[in-house]
């Protein structure tokens, strides 16, 4: 067979990182191994993210890019995946008549067959359905995986069973499904054997793991097998939801000894009026709850956290609730997102009370006092001595810069690393502290 060269381009959250990586596993066996460069390009697949409507259009534009490569070479296949595939489905093929397939979010382990058909057929092709839990059947890795990523994904779970008001990924992504914890933790040994030091657990809501199957363990379970496993080193997860954050999962980060000291969850706004209106089932005092009680623990814990700004029926009172509850928490970082009206949504139909100009307005406020909070914490660091994954993330590199993450997740830049090399864990002492990133020398 032909060697054939494939690009990708990811657009979103780590979940379509994962996915797209997992694309890239899959397709070797059609022999096509991954290209930086489109015009070198047979097959060009989109991964794609409809969370907010900014994204969502640049997948548009993204594949006007493409129009004249295709022209050009009529059998380049062009693709789109991930969450504006499903919610368009067939749609996009007659909106872009030069698109060949378009392959839904949980067709992903059917796409090597949709392109072999395609290739057969030169039919274009359309596959959205939603697959039924009970035979949902996730993406394998295989024991022959390698990757140079020091730090990596597990997807542990698919899908998700709140309803958030405002959210399309139960849309998007279905119901929830876990992986099997066989298949995660034998996932977490190829890994590992790849060389992998560091492992992100993904989901939705990632700590609802394993209450959709009868006999599965919880999550804080998973959490203490995964820390037995030799040569990983780190552990993380992304994203818990407060519901599910039990006394027990936090118990366990802090007894387990790999589990990192950060937590990314997401309180979305500091009012209960609003929390209630976006069906998040939690109160902001329980979540304080929680962070006090995480943080007396673990006084040296990083929080993190996501906030939409601007939903429909937030008042300037609620606004300024959500003001103050940062400034009691004093999260180390905030993703602020102006609210973007999703169709499916409960919210879509909403009236907006609120001018894109006063939604940003809004959004620049909160994030000039959530700067002012995070570079404190970052300077708080200076003088401290923090155990640092040297990583390849290749940011800064161009200035002979390595970097790396400290337990808490804040990006460490070292100009030099001595005898170090990528991947390895040693004490560096932070010199310098700015907004999102520190400075530091090994000692
Ligand atoms: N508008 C703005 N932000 C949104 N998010 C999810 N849906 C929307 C929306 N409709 C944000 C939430 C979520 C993050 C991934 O994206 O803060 O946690
Ligand atoms: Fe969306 Fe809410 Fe599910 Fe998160 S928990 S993916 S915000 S519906």
């Amino acid at each position: 067979m032909k060697d054939k060269k494939l690009h990708i381009i990811t657009f979103g959250c780590q979940m379509n990182v994962y996915d797209s990586d997992k694309i890239a596993m899959m397709l070797k066996d059609l022999n096509y191994s991954v290209t930086d460069n489109p015009a070198d390009a047979d097959m060009i697949l989109l991964n794609t993210c409809s969370v907010r409507e900014g994204p969502e259009n640049k997948v548009v534009s993204q594949l006007g890019r493409f129009k004249k490569l295709k022209e050009e070479n009529p059998n380049l296949i062009l693709g789109v995946g991930g969450c504006v595939a499903q919610q368009k489905g067939e749609e996009l093929l007659k909106q872009v008549k030069y698109l060949d397939i378009v392959f839904g979010t949980d067709s992903l382990p059917a796409l090597p067959d949709m392109i072999n058909t395609y290739t057969q057929t030169g039919k274009r092709i359309s596959q959205t359905e939603i697959q039924l839990s009970d035979i949902y059947k996730f993406v394998e890795v295989t024991p022959d995986y390698e990757t140079n990523n020091v730090s990596d994904f597990v997807k542990i779970m698919k899908g998700c069973n709140k309803r958030c008001s405002y959210c399309i990924v139960p849309f998007t992504r279905g119901t929830e499904v876990s992986k099997p914890s066989k298949k995660v933790i034998e996932e977490c040994k190829i890994l590992a054997k790849s060389g992998v030091k560091e492992i992100t657990l993904l989901g939705q809501t990632v700590n609802s793991y394993g209450r959709d199957k009868k006999n599965e363990i919880s999550f804080a379970q998973l959490l203490e097998k995964i820390n037995e496993i030799e040569g990983i080193e780190r552990i993380r997860f992304t994203s818990p939801h407060p519901k599910y954050f039990t006394k027990d999962l936090m118990d366990a980060i802090y007894k387990l000894d790999k589990v990192m000291e950060h937590i990314h969850m997401p309180i979305q706004s500091g009012s209960n009026k609003v929390l209630k209106e976006m069906r998040r089932q939690y109160k902001s005092e329980q979540f304080l709850e929680q962070i006090k009680y995480m943080r007396s623990l673990m006084p040296q814990l990083e929080v993190t956290t996501d906030i939409i700004v601007g939903y429909p029926t937030e008042t300037e009172e609620d606004f300024n609730l959500t003001l103050d509850f940062l400034k009691t928490i004093q999260f180390d970082n905030a993703f602020s997102f102006a609210y973007s009206p999703r169709p499916m949504t409960e919210s879509f139909n909403l009236e907006e009370t609120l001018t894109l100009d006063e939604k940003k307005a809004r959004l620049n406020k909160l994030m000039d006092l959530q700067k002012e909070i995070s570079i404190k914490k970052s300077q708080n660091l200076i003088g401290t001595i923090q155990e640092v994954l040297l990583d390849n993330d290749s940011d800064g590199r161009d200035n002979n810069q390595y970097s790396g993450r400290t337990r808490g997740n804040r990006k460490v830049y070292i100009d030099d690393i001595k005898d170090k090399k990528i991947g390895d864990i040693f004490n560096v002492k932070i010199t310098e502290g700015y907004i999102y990133t520190l400075k530091g020398i090994i000692i």
